[in-house]
């Protein structure tokens, strides 16, 4: 990657490199923006980025995936507008990195990322965070508020109304550890997944045009909800504060897509909490079948699944081993997520790829899901990725 580097922008510098990790979501899905429950984990695929002072005012990045350079002014990056590129990520980072109150001066970017784009993987966090990295080349920030200015940039600049898991578990992954946060006091705790357990992605290759509209529909019905639950419970300020127990007696106040949107988010912040106590208790069995009742909720109450996630998820409960699988990220494709005895990781890919190759006539990527550590910077170089 170093000589990479001396390739784009010349042999003189030394560039420092930054590594952000994408994520797979065991469980807690479209719960962030409700100010609830999620279950992340960081995994070993990530964004890495080489980055030093370009000395001359001019902010390059360079990106092998797109084999492609974008040169910005450093000092005019406030009025740069958003393209719908790649650039919209990092250069959305610089902008609010600036409105914190730290400069950008030039610097010379290269980015290399394993993290799969558009697969539910949270490639867009990874760049994310590995731009603020990058671009802030060693000045110290403190974690929560560089995740949440990654989660701003995507707001604000990209124009996505997004919670913060993807970005907060980029800065805070651990390895060996699932993070469970709480997406209302932005806390975590650490999550011990039993052994002899493993979780593999499976990506559906397709990412469906409605995802970005939906997502923003689903948002606007969850306020919905919000606003008609308070109208009986005036304290109730997101689906966060409201148990299945109250949903369930007002639901039939709602209009019915809110009802079932909400019904999600209620019983999915209480599955979170159950799937930890079965983690904690080595119950893989428990935590499979919770996983199952979250993607049947999504499937059928919040209605971000897809054909190819729910062939995905019912070929995989039909394979050895599986002890549960649902959808994993915003939707409309993407990945899922399976929970499997470890030893039956080998003969599960092979199975679940014949399966779907068979029906959709393409053939997914499969991912081990390692729990690996948040983002940073690289000090040992050798663990930088070659280029696939
Ligand atoms: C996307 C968003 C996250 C979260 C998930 C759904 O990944 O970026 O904030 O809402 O969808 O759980």
């Amino acid at each position: 990657m170093i000589d990479a580097f001396h390739k784009h922008f010349g042999p003189t510098q030394r560039p420092r490199v930054y590594r952000a990790p994408g994520r797979v979501n065991l469980i807690g899905e479209h719960t962030d923006y409700n100010l609830g429950f999620v279950l992340p984990v960081a995994l070993n695929l990530a964004t890495f980025i080489a980055a030093a002072p370009s000395g001359d005012g001019k902010l390059r990045i360079y990106s092998e995936d797109r084999q492609e350079l974008r040169e910005f002014d450093a000092s005019s990056l406030g009025s740069v507008e958003r393209t719908g590129q790649w650039t919209d990520y990092p250069v959305g980072v610089a902008q609010e990195l600036v409105h914190a109150g730290m400069a950008i001066e030039g610097a010379n970017l290269l980015i290399r990322s394993t993290v799969p784009d558009g697969s539910g993987l949270s490639s867009s966090a990874a760049l994310e965070v590995s731009s603020a990295l990058a671009l802030l080349g060693g000045r110290e920030f403190a974690p929560l508020e560089l995740a949440k200015l990654c989660q701003r940039a995507e707001r604000n600049f990209v124009g996505m109304p997004c919670g913060i898991m993807d970005q907060y578990i980029s800065v805070f992954g651990r390895a060996h550890s699932a993070v469970e946060i709480d997406c209302r006091s932005l806390g975590h705790r650490l999550v011990k997944l039993p052994e002899g357990i493993t979780f593999i992605a499976v990506n559906t290759m397709v990412k469906h045009a409605l995802s970005g509209s939906a997502y923003r529909d689903r948002v606007k019905e969850c306020a919905a909800a919000v606003e008609g639950i308070a109208a009986v419970y005036p304290d109730v300020q997101s689906l966060r504060d409201v148990s299945p127990e109250q949903f369930e007696g007002v639901a039939s106040r709602l209009p019915d897509v809110v009802a079932r949107r909400a019904r999600h988010v209620v019983t999915e912040d209480a599955r979170v909490n159950r799937f930890t106590e079965a983690s904690a208790q080595g119950d893989a069995a428990g935590m499979g079948k919770l996983m199952v009742e979250s993607h049947r909720s999504l499937q059928h109450d919040y209605e971000v699944s897809c054909a190819e996630l729910d062939f995905l998820v019912d070929a995989a409960l039909g394979i050895d081993g599986v002890y549960g699988s649902r959808m994993t990220g915003g939707g409309f494709g993407g990945c899922t997520v399976t929970l499997l005895h470890a030893e039956a990781a080998a003969s599960f890919q092979a199975s679940i790829a014949r399966a779907y190759a068979q029906e959709f006539g393409v053939t997914p990527r499969v991912y081990s899901c390692e729990p690996s550590e948040g983002a940073g910077e690289v000090n040992n170089l050798e663990t930088i990725p070659s280029l696939a």
